[in-house]
């Protein structure tokens, strides 16, 4: 069995969670340097899953928070091959206790499942762009 560390994101993780997204098609975060922004911008909090032996990413997550009430969770992955191992759930514990804030807000057209299992209570969503977003 591979072990997993869930740690904090660090800039040589960027060629890793990029190469995560190809697999996934997770098209907006294919590019390292893209990544690096996102996972570093300020309020950010980004966690990675790392696999111990191979330093392979295999999760990554990333919110952005006011620092007291609020935070956001942009982003959430986990590879195929390591899912229903309790990784989802490491990483967005990770980075919802790295934003310091009361609460979570994600919208998702593909996680319901899985949110359901954390504590939650369940609103409905929009997201709201110049023009169609992706
Ligand atoms: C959602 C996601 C992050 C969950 O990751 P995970 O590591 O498998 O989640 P966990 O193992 O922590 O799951 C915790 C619980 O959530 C529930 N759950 C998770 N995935 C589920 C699924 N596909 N169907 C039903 N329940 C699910 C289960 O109750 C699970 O506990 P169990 O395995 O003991 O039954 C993962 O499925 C994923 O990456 N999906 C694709 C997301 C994506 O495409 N993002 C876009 C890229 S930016």
């Amino acid at each position: 069995v591979t072990r997993i560390q869930v740690r904090a994101y660090e800039p040589d993780d960027a060629d890793g969670v990029a190469a995560l997204c190809v697999e996934l098609n997770c098209a907006s975060l294919t590019d390292p340097h893209l990544v690096d922004r996102v996972f570093t911008a300020p309020g950010v909090s980004a966690a990675v899953a790392v696999a111990v032996h191979g330093n392979r990413v295999v999760g990554f997550a990333q919110a952005q928070g006011d620092g007291v009430l609020r935070s956001h969770l942009s982003v959430l992955a986990v590879s195929a091959a390591h899912r229903r191992r309790g990784l989802g759930r490491r990483l967005v514990r990770a980075v919802f206790t790295a934003t310091g804030t009361q609460c979570m807000d994600v919208v998702t057209d593909s996680a319901g499942d899985f949110l359901r299992t954390l504590p939650h209570r369940a609103m409905s969503g929009y997201r709201v762009s110049p023009t169609t977003p992706r």
